[in-house]
């Protein structure tokens, strides 16, 4: 399948929509929404996961691959998703959670319980000595990534919850099972798949780190991850020409996502890559307080947008998801400039060459959450950083200032619809409070906008379907030392693009070669395109040349 003419819509479940009044959100409610989502005119929607889970880590800890959790609705519910999406040209994709499993699942039970053909599904070793687990590595979210099962005298690994045990891909009959999985959602008419921390599948050795860190080194892009790859690709999705990938790679290089997203690599479609989110990480710390820095976050789109072009390899581009606090927040103005630097950021995300993904609330500008106790949070990770930093002694003022900026809840609160009771996302409690501004900013409002938020991504998704230039065009960094602005150039065949975008509410004047251009897009008013282009606050402007060879 083409991919690069593909933009996908996600949509966190448990906030989107409640049809049934219990505060989370369910698949009728997104049934309910499909004519708004069409609207934007997107090609997929990816879920996050809906299966059957403790919800410690809101699905991402499966405890059934197959059945869908009651709270979100049943199989039918999803056989109707998949027929009304279809209806409006818009594909599912769902999220294959392959790297670990629930400690609720029937596998892990019969492990737990000495079974040893399910033991060998997960990664059990002997401790050290006594209470002293395996080696020293950290979990993700925060203590020990062992945890000792006393009636085995062993300990299991877990990269990210307690609750979350890795799977053991040295096991073949792993990577059968997942195909199985795969192969069972596309039976069902799912035609996408997200394969959530894939590049951590392959555990190369379990000696200690010597930086006293989490061990990443020796399973990030493990030793057999793309041989790993290669396998669940031949046995599932690999088989269908109607299925378009994505794997969620952390920590990862160029040089690896060149292999997992190539055009004849026989691994995936396309990756998600995480550095440029890092930029305002201190000292590559998350749980820190700094403004983002524009030139690394300039250099790494421009060095992975080069980068996999020259290998014919697919970048997923986006600022959010479901981990992230709100880029507008991050990387916009949120306050003065909201609508300005909110359709900025779309421009940068639409424009560049890759799969696009808007995350709900993205395209109406939706802030952080702006939360003001801890007892508002519900995420595992802010909860359990929460804990870690109390114990650190850090004051809670400070702790809560670094959850505003960093905790994940940030990009999960529920989708503001309406002036309604919970902004029109449900009528009983909701699951996650609402954003603070949830009230001042609604899907309601910005629609009546014509220059609303929306407005601009329907344009921008509509220029991606049908401009080639967009989707194969080749990308080319402009003003690279440019202190606030982001540029770039485009170029397909006898057609060119100049994308302009200001990052800072200062006006700035950039000189770009502008002669036959014209303007495509702008996010103001009356621009006038020169040789010398005045940026105002947060503008972003897309010029487009086509040149006609003389008769
Ligand atoms: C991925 C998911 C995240 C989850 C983690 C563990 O990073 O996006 O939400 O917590 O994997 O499954």
């Amino acid at each position: 399948m083409k991919t690069l003419d593909k933009v996908v819509y996600q949509i966190y479940p448990k906030s989107f929509c409640d049809a049934d009044g219990d505060g989370w959100g369910d698949i009728r409610g997104v049934i309910g929404k499909l004519d708004y989502i069409q609207k934007l005119g997107v090609d997929f929607i990816w879920f996050n996961p809906m299966t059957i889970s403790p919800q410690n880590d809101n699905g991402y800890d499966v405890e059934d691959y197959c059945q869908i959790d009651a709270r979100y609705g049943t199989m039918e519910d999803v056989e109707e998703l998949i027929e009304e999406a279809g209806k409006r040209g818009i594909r599912i994709m769902f999220d294959m959670v392959f790297n670990h499993t629930s400690t609720h699942h029937a596998w892990f039970q019969k492990a737990i319980a000495g079974d040893p053909v399910y033991k060998d599904y997960y990664i059990f070793k002997k401790g050290k000595g006594e209470g002293v687990p395996p080696n020293n590595w950290q979990s993700k979210f925060g203590g020990p990534a062992w945890e000792y099962v006393p009636q085995l005298d062993e300990w299991y690994l877990h990269l990210f919850d307690v609750s979350q045990a890795d799977l053991n891909w040295e096991n073949p009959r792993v990577c059968e099972e997942c195909a199985d999985i795969v192969n069972f959602w596309y039976e069902k008419g799912i035609r996408g798949f997200r394969f959530d921390v894939i590049n951590l599948i392959s555990k190369g050795c379990f000696a200690d780190d010597p930086n006293l860190f989490d061990g990443r080194q020796y399973y990030t892009d493990g030793p057999h991850v793309h041989e790993y790859l290669k396998r669940l690709n031949a046995l599932s999705f690999g088989r269908y020409d109607d299925v378009m990938t994505v794997g969620e790679m952390g920590n990862t290089t160029i040089e690896n996502c060149v292999q997992y997203a190539g055009a004849d690599t026989g691994e995936l479609d396309s990756v998600f890559s995480f550095h440029h989110l890092k930029v305002d990480y201190k000292d590559g710390n998350k749980w820190t307080l700094m403004p983002f820095d524009f030139m690394k976050l300039k250099e790494l789109l421009f060095s992975w947008q080069t980068g996999m072009q020259e290998a014919g390899a697919t970048n997923a581009l986006f600022f959010n998801n479901h981990d992230q606090p709100r880029a507008i927040s991050r990387f916009g103005n949120d306050k003065q400039y909201r609508k300005e630097s909110g359709k900025m950021l779309a421009v940068v995300n639409m424009m560049m060459r890759g799969i696009p993904y808007v995350y709900y609330g993205e395209e109406i500008g939706l802030p952080n959450a702006d939360f003001d106790s801890i007892t508002q949070y519900r995420d595992v990770e802010s909860l359990n950083r929460y804990a870690i930093m109390k114990e650190e002694g850090a004051a809670e003022e400070e702790i809560l200032a670094i959850l505003n900026a960093k905790s994940r809840d940030n990009g999960r609160t529920p989708m503001p619809w309406s002036d309604d009771e919970n902004c029109g996302f449900t009528s009983g409690t909701p699951w996650l409070p609402l954003a603070k501004r949830a009230g001042e900013i609604t899907v309601e409002k910005d629609l009546a906008d014509p220059d609303g938020i929306f407005a601009a991504y329907k344009k921008l998704i509509a220029l991606r379907h049908e401009m080639s230039i967009i989707q194969d065009g080749s990308f080319i960094p402009l003003l690279q030392d440019h202190p606030s602005v982001f540029a770039f150039a485009r170029q397909w065949k006898e057609e060119s693009m100049i994308v302009l975008c200001n990052f800072y509410a200062e006006e700035t004047t950039v000189h770009a070669e502008t002669e036959g251009y014209t303007l495509l897009y702008g996010n103001y008013e009356d621009v006038i395109v020169s040789d010398e282009m005045k940026l105002r606050p947060y503008e972003s402007v897309v010029l487009y040349r086509k040149d006609v060879e003389a008769e």
